[in-house]
């Protein structure tokens, strides 16, 4: 990915050997949410279309990024350093179980590229998205859509995400259905 590029086509779908990279960004990105190769294994598995990353060209072997999705159930995100095995019979969210861009990357567009894909990828088969904000990101999740719904978790479900974590849902524009609760302003 160079700084001109078009950062859409810098994502490609991350394969099982791409995970070794995966990792060492992961570590650096973030360093007290570890977790383990079989974790990214088990989301390429489940959801292949849902698993990205883009290349770093000045770095051999290098990602500038990565993002991983799956369905999940509203009410009930995987938690960290799970292996899922299969996909919930329940799910009726596409859930963004990660995205991290290095830091290296970052302000060129490749994250609002992979969160459009991905909410391409479920508008197209689920009525919302769902994500577990750390780092202090829900301003850039609420750019897309997406709003803290901590009612519809049951207490401590986010554990193993940190203090500072944030479950968040964007329904789909077109959805049609009432709304659980009425947006800002709604
Ligand atoms: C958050 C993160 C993914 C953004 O990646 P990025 O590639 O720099 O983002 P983009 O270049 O696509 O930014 C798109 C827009 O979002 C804005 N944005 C980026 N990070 C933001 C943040 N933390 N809060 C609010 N807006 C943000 C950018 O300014 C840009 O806006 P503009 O188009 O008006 O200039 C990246 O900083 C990161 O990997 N952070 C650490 C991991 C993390 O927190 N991941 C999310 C966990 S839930």
């Amino acid at each position: 990915m160079t700084p001109e590029g078009d950062p859409e086509r810098a994502w490609r779908p991350m394969r099982p050997e791409d995970v070794p990279a995966v990792i060492d960004l992961a570590a650096v990105v973030h360093p007290t949410f570890p977790e383990r190769p079989a974790v990214f294994l088990d989301r390429i598995a489940l959801c292949p279309e849902g698993a990205l990353v883009a290349d770093r060209p000045d770095v051999r072997a290098g990602l500038a990024a990565y993002a991983l999705a799956h369905p999940a159930s509203r009410h009930a995100p995987p938690r960290l350093d799970t292996v899922l095995g299969r996909l919930p019979a329940d799910a009726d969210a596409l859930h963004v179980h990660d995205l991290a861009v290095d830091p290296a990357c970052r302000g060129r567009g490749l994250a609002e590229a992979a969160v459009r894909r991905l909410l391409r990828l479920a508008d197209a088969r689920f009525a919302a998205a769902t994500l577990v904000s750390v780092h202090g990101t829900p301003p850039f999740w609420e750019r897309f859509g997406f709003r803290p719904r901590p009612d519809l978790l049951a207490p401590g479900r986010l554990a193993t995400y940190g203090t500072d974590a944030v479950f968040m849902l964007r329904e789909r524009p077109s959805a049609g259905a009432p709304r659980d609760r009425p947006g800002p302003g709604g």
